[in-house]
């Protein structure tokens, strides 16, 4: 309960940015990194209360071999004759972060919702998509709160059968996205913002 305060809220959501720069230290311990991505798990909302995300949380070792089996496979995908500097530049950066969140799709439990209620059918992974979306948001609006930064990436698609086997990844999870966090080497730039008059309509 309790009003809404603006100013607090306002602050609290902006402190939320897209971190590059981090570094392989984190600013709480791991158990409160559990209990943040606990608390995400539990309360995030789902369609029909389906709960079919499922996260990985990656620290030390098992974070570094997520980033170097990506690079290894990214830089066969390119092939010899591509530049690959520059994303291997990128990538190492992110293995550099404290640890790294994965971001599943359980299929099984949206292809059950389809059998169950035919006439949603076709909408049931579109909204396991918007609640994965939700559990990225929550952590990473909560390790804000706590001083850790973060980014949102997509390497999924370039080796996800490599990835399930080495973290034993269940058949039906589908990948998603990940999302390396650590403290914050450099704050993020300025950012710039379309007008909101144009995004936002309020009618009172
Ligand atoms: C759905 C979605 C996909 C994104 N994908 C990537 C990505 O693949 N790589 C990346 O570096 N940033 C990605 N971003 C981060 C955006 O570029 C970033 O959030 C945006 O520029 C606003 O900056 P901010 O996060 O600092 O507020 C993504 C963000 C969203 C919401």
């Amino acid at each position: 309960m309790g009003l809404f305060n603006k100013q607090k809220a306002t602050q609290d959501l902006s402190k939320r940015r897209s971190i590059y720069h981090l570094e392989p230290k984190s600013t709480v311990s791991d158990s409160e990194i559990e209990n943040i991505l606990t608390d995400v798990i539990k309360h995030t909302p789902s369609a029909f209360n389906s709960q079919s995300t499922r996260m990985v949380l990656l620290l030390n070792n098992e974070h570094k071999k997520f980033w170097d089996t990506l690079m290894h496979a990214l830089k066969e995908k390119m092939g010899p004759d591509r530049d690959f500097s520059a994303t291997e530049q990128k990538l190492n950066s992110f293995k550099a972060a404290y640890g790294t969140v994965l971001y599943y799709i359980d299929t099984k439990v949206t292809e059950g919702l389809q059998e169950q209620f035919t006439s949603y059918a076709a909408k049931f992974p579109e909204w396991a998509h918007h609640s994965n979306a939700m559990h990225q948001y929550a952590v990473w609006q909560a390790f804000s709160e706590v001083d850790l930064g973060a980014s949102l990436q997509h390497y999924n698609g370039v080796c996800d059968e490599e990835i399930r086997a080495l973290f034993d990844i269940p058949s039906t999870w589908e990948f998603v996205a990940q999302m390396p966090f650590g403290s914050i080497g450099s704050q993020a730039g300025p950012k710039e913002f379309s007008p909101v008059e144009n995004r936002l309509i309020i009618k009172k």
